[in-house]
């Protein structure tokens, strides 16, 4: 038991110099959903808002001009009222058109984010929850990423990305606070949403319902750029690996090794499908599900041994050799 709360903590020591994961302001939104979103929690704190004053102005009101003052018999009862028919109608009327008020206006938001129904123009993404990464799939250009979400920057209001969610496994949930709300990924299901975000950038997010010990470590990272970048962008992702005649000995290791079984890399003998798509690896930002940067030190120690990083993951460690290891960093580093 002691020697666990150890080894946690030195673990915790471990990752504490990985970068922070800001949550984004949902009050400050960058795309339609969330701005109709953010309309009506605004909506919503202010009806809501306005009864707390009254509410609360009517008990200090009722504190202060009926407490004790010097001179009053405390024996004695105060006047006994029956009450008044007019005002207890009076307040369970109100509250009831408030709460009528309130449910028809979020119906008709929801319904109108759910129910948009993409132009031809969109790009439709494919979206894949695991424990705990994700798999980003464009099935109008034939690419497969993960955990980073790219997509063109909208131009002119409409739904610029159609979301298609799908899990295979436990329940996760799609969310970036700047640009849409919570959607649910269900096995068995499929689910849909919309962003279209109005300036380029990077959009962080994550997975939003409970799905296991590295839930918190299911980092969403959109990275919306103009038009022109994205379709750069989805060619480049487009083409199969590149060999590298100098690291034809390092691809040969990492196709020996039970990694083929998991990752696939377009254009290799690697076909698996239990892991992230590696054919471009190096074009990301983030690994492990956007839980550290994509950096030399950082890819070594996670091929080493992913379980430092991300405690509880389900790539193994491979007990590689040192040599193993970096042939076979030297062959993913070659993966642009
Ligand atoms: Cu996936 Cu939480």
């Amino acid at each position: 038991m002691f020697i666990n709360a150890v080894i946690a903590l030195l673990l915790q020591a471990q990752t504490s110099n990985l970068p922070e994961h800001p949550v984004a302001n949902t009050f400050k939104p960058l795309a339609s959903p969330g701005q109709q979103e953010k309309d009506i929690a605004i909506l919503t704190l202010a009806i809501t808002g306005a009864i707390f004053v009254v509410v609360g102005g009517l008990i200090v009101y009722g504190i202060w001009r009926y407490r004790r003052r010097p001179g009053d018999v405390s024996t004695q009862e105060p006047a006994q009222v029956y009450g008044s028919n007019q005002i207890e109608a009076a307040w369970t009327v109100i509250p009831i058109l408030i709460v009528f008020v309130l449910i028809g206006v979020t119906a008709r938001v929801i319904g109108s984010i759910e129910n948009a129904s993409p132009p031809p123009s969109t790009v439709k993404v494919r979206l894949i929850g695991h424990q705990w990464w994700w798999t980003v799939e464009y099935p109008q250009f034939g690419v497969t990423s993960a955990n980073e979400i790219h997509v063109p920057v909208a131009t002119n209001g409409s739904p610029a990305t159609y979301l298609q969610l799908e899990s295979v496994d436990v329940i996760h949930s799609f969310w970036i606070p700047q640009l849409a709300g919570k959607t649910d990924l269900i096995p068995n299901r499929t689910n849909y949403a919309w962003i279209d975000p109005k300036e380029p950038g990077i959009y962080l997010g994550n997975c939003a319902e409970y799905c296991g010990t590295q839930h918190a470590n299911m980092l969403l990272r959109v990275i919306a750029e103009p038009p022109a970048d994205f379709n750069r962008w989805a060619d480049e992702q487009k083409r199969a690996a590149n060999p590298d005649p100098a690291l034809a000995r390092a691809r040969e290791i990492f196709e020996s090794l039970a990694c083929v079984n998991c990752h696939t890399i377009k254009g290799t003998g690697a076909v698996g499908k239990f892991g992230p798509d590696l054919t471009h690896l190096m074009s990301r930002q983030t690994i492990g599900s956007g839980v550290t940067t994509l950096t030399h030190e950082h890819l070594r120690e996670w091929v080493d041994d992913p379980q430092t990083i991300k405690p509880g993951c389900l790539m193994p460690s491979m007990q590689l050799t040192n040599e193993q290891l970096d042939q076979v960093v030297a062959y993913l580093e070659s993966l642009h």
